[in-house]
């Protein structure tokens, strides 16, 4: 049995417990992530560390935490063929982390677009840890030796840099690293703000501006109706020029499977409430199934506590193993001489 799981390619993907979980982080990366477990030896987890890079109330910041966990398992994934964890609850992050960050340029972290945008948002609060960021999302990866990570295209210079810190690690030290290859939805790798569709959604914005997973269906009907168009009345996938109504189309498409021109030829030429509303509707026949799971999983305070103990304990042991080449590649002085 063991020796079967070692055999398939790892993913890995984490997602941040701040806030909602949006439909941007459905689309472009948790349902993805229940296609893959059973082809792949998957390890999903709730970056908590990553979340202090912004201030947070913590009695918020606890409640989050539960509710992601709550969402990844209501979204169907199966804790005993996923490795579904805290990232805090790993040491080893923390540790990888301090290795990698001796391994990254200033340069490289001052290229990278979160950090420039985040920046802007919290200028009050331009800590250390948002700038090196981008090393914990390495050190995350690498730590389980991924070949594959699900992620939306804002991740995508992220990846790109864990990559070549892993690449710049093998070259000193042999082939101690996977390079990581990314997995990005053919449609809806970047669900766009609905007020302001030249914006990724994002659940740091304004209310009005995304969906949640757990938005009720008519909270959803009223968001997609106030959804940022304009005045053409052509459903035609034009990114460039009509922003607001592609990435309602990108939705759809992504969730009813529908192609652009099916979507063009059934909806142009019909004014957009009909268009908007079969955008609802696929976005409540999508979610409505969750939040059901939801609302039953998350009264159970003993099953999400033993499949975070059972997280920990299966991500730790493959951590431990990789910390343990590591270190001594390093030259890291062990316990036992
Ligand atoms: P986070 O928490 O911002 O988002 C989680 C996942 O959702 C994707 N996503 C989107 N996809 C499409 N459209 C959008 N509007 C949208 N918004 C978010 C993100 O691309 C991501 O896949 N740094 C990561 C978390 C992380 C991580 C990792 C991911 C930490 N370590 C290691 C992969 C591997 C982040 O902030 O994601």
């Amino acid at each position: 049995m063991e020796a079967n799981i070692q055999q398939k390619k790892r993913i890995f993907s984490g997602i941040q417990p701040t806030g909602q979980l949006t439909l941007g982080n459905y689309i472009g990366a948790l349902r993805n992530f229940k296609l893959l477990e059973d082809e792949y030896d998957c390890l999903y987890s709730i970056v908590d560390m990553h979340a202090l890079t912004v201030r947070q109330n913590p009695a918020e910041l606890r409640k989050a935490c539960l509710r992601t966990m709550a969402i990844f398992l209501a979204s169907g994934l199966d804790p005993q063929k996923n490795i579904i964890y805290f990232q805090s609850h790993v040491h080893e992050h923390a540790e990888l982390n301090w290795y990698l960050s001796c391994f990254t340029y200033m340069g490289e972290l001052q290229r990278m677009t979160q950090f420039k945008d985040k920046s802007a948002k919290h200028a009050d609060n331009i800590n250390a840890g948002l700038f090196t960021y981008p090393v914990l999302m390495a050190a995350d990866i690498l730590l389980y030796m991924s070949d594959m990570v699900p992620i939306g295209a804002d991740q995508k210079q992220h990846l790109e840099l864990a990559r070549n810190i892993a690449q710049r690690f093998n070259g000193v030290y042999g082939d101690v690293f996977v390079v990581p290859e990314g997995y990005f939805p053919k449609v809806g790798a970047r669900v766009m703000s609905l007020q302001d569709p030249t914006r990724k959604m994002s659940k740091s914005d304004p209310e009005e501006t995304y969906i949640a997973i757990l938005d009720k269906p008519d909270v959803i009907r009223r968001k997609m109706r106030r959804a940022k168009t304009d005045s053409e009345n052509c459903v035609e996938f034009d990114p460039e020029n009509r922003p607001g109504v592609s990435n309602l189309m990108s939705i759809l498409s992504a969730l009813s499977g529908m192609s652009m021109e099916e979507i063009s030829e059934t909806y142009s030429g019909k004014g957009y409430g009909p268009f908007k509303d079969a955008v609802a509707d696929s976005v409540i026949s999508a979610l409505e199934p969750i939040q059901n799971e939801y609302e039953r999983i998350s009264a159970d305070k003993a099953y999400l506590e033993s499949v975070m103990q059972d997280g920990a304990d299966r991500a730790s042991r493959i951590a431990h193993k990789t910390m343990l080449k590591v270190r001594k590649k390093l030259g890291i002085a062990p316990l036992k001489l």
